[in-house]
């Protein structure tokens, strides 16, 4: 297919917010792909399953019931897992933890990758995550990779939480994100860095209408 725009960055860089931006303007399918590793993780947690043990965690992979729903007239997916309605377990720094950590495993990614690939449809698919341009839509038209310093995410997740009535405090959060940079980068499975073919824009300096002005100009251009 070839509408398939990516959006690939390092955690707390803002791909969420600017995906569904550019899916909303675009009127694309939206695949959140840290959604998947995250509930993927509640689920080996949930069944007790011991991270080194390959077999189980392929099996719970292939037969992950996992479900998507958008309400009408909002823009907030819920995340169903099981059946259950994870979406806020989901989005908690232990649950980011606990992906980060399984995501690492090669047969959990190869388990998981025709189930991101299944989102590829019309009209088109905005897909945002890690490796969504490098490997997942290598062949994708648009690819882009967002960065902004460790402090400025750290602080971006902060107002994040302050939003949602949530204190945090800005050495530990920015500890957090420069572990779980750390283990993304350095894994030998997919590790965390621009596809060849992709615009890389630092959104240090940038608002989120900059960032999606950029990315639009990517899209319509071509
Ligand atoms: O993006 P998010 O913070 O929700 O992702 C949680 C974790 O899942 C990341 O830290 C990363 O290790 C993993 N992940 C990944 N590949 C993706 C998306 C997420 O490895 N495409």
């Amino acid at each position: 297919m070839n509408n398939i725009l990516t959006i690939d960055g390092p955690s707390g860089v803002g791909k969420g917010t600017i995906a569904r931006i550019m899916a909303q303007k675009l009127d694309w399918h939206l695949l959140d792909s840290g959604a998947i590793y995250r509930a993927f993780a509640l689920a080996v947690d949930a069944r007790g399953v011991d991270i080194g043990n390959e077999n189980a965690l392929e099996k719970i992979a292939q037969t992950l019931d996992l479900e998507f729903k958008t309400e009408v007239g909002s823009e907030l997916v819920s995340v169903f897992l099981d059946g259950r309605d994870v979406s806020k377990t989901l989005r908690t720094e232990q649950t980011g933890e606990m992906a980060s950590k399984i995501a690492a495993i090669g047969v959990v990614r190869g388990a998981l990758l025709k189930r991101q690939q299944d989102f590829a449809q019309a009209p088109g698919l905005v897909a945002d995550g890690r490796d969504m341009g490098a490997v997942v839509f290598a062949d994708a038209p648009f690819k882009v990779f967002l960065t902004a310093s460790a402090q400025e995410r750290a602080e971006r997740r902060l107002k994040q939480l302050q939003a949602q009535g949530t204190a945090g405090i800005i050495s530990q959060i920015l500890a957090v994100v420069v572990a779980r940079d750390e283990r993304d980068c350095s894994r030998e499975n997919s590790p965390l860095k621009p596809a060849k073919d992709a615009l890389v824009i630092d959104t240090t300096e940038l608002s989120i209408d900059e960032v999606v002005a950029q990315v639009s100009e990517l899209v319509t251009k071509s």
